[in-house]
């Protein structure tokens, strides 16, 4: 297993009735979205961003913020998240932990919820309030009717 993929010791827990993760599961999915926000390389903005990608087998993928010298070309944490799990060949994924800085919201950007619902349209999204409370909502909520290709038949035009 890759250094960038831990692991956890069980399957993710649900609870029965809403499916959502059970609170201590978030809990513990926030805080490895702590963990990952500490590698942000943020110095434009300096706005530090950490997520953590629960997979269905138990695994969590840490993504952080990227900037880059060309405003951009920067990667949210979300998008580097997904992209580093679909690398190593996960696409099953349950839930998604996103955090600012303490006392910053930080639900996911417009991009990465349309890059989420490519591979989990209905993925659980955990952020915090400005009061560091975690929310949580299904991402077809957050993105209703996301863009679908549709391969268009015959002449292209
Ligand atoms: N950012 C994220 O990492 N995730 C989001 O969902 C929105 C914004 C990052 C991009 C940029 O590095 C910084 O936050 C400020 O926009």
């Amino acid at each position: 297993m890759s250094a960038a993929r831990r692991k956890s010791a069980a399957k993710p827990r649900r609870a029965r009735s809403t499916g959502a993760l059970l609170p201590a599961a978030a809990r513990s999915l926030m805080a490895a979205a702590v963990q990952a926000r500490a590698t942000s390389h943020s110095p434009y903005s300096r706005f530090a961003v950490g997520a953590a990608l629960l997979t269905e087998s138990g695994a969590i993928f840490h993504g952080c913020n990227v900037e880059n010298a060309s405003y951009g070309l920067t990667c949210c944490a979300e998008r580097t998240a997904v992209f580093k799990a679909v690398s190593e060949g996960e696409r099953r994924f349950v839930a998604i932990a996103v955090t600012a800085r303490e006392g910053q919201g930080a639900p996911p950007c417009g991009a990465c919820r349309q890059v989420m619902s490519e591979f989990a349209p209905d993925l659980l999204v955990y952020w915090r309030d400005a009061r560091g409370r975690i929310l949580h909502k299904s991402l077809s909520a957050l993105l209703p009717d996301q863009f679908q290709f549709v391969k268009p038949t015959g002449r292209s035009r």
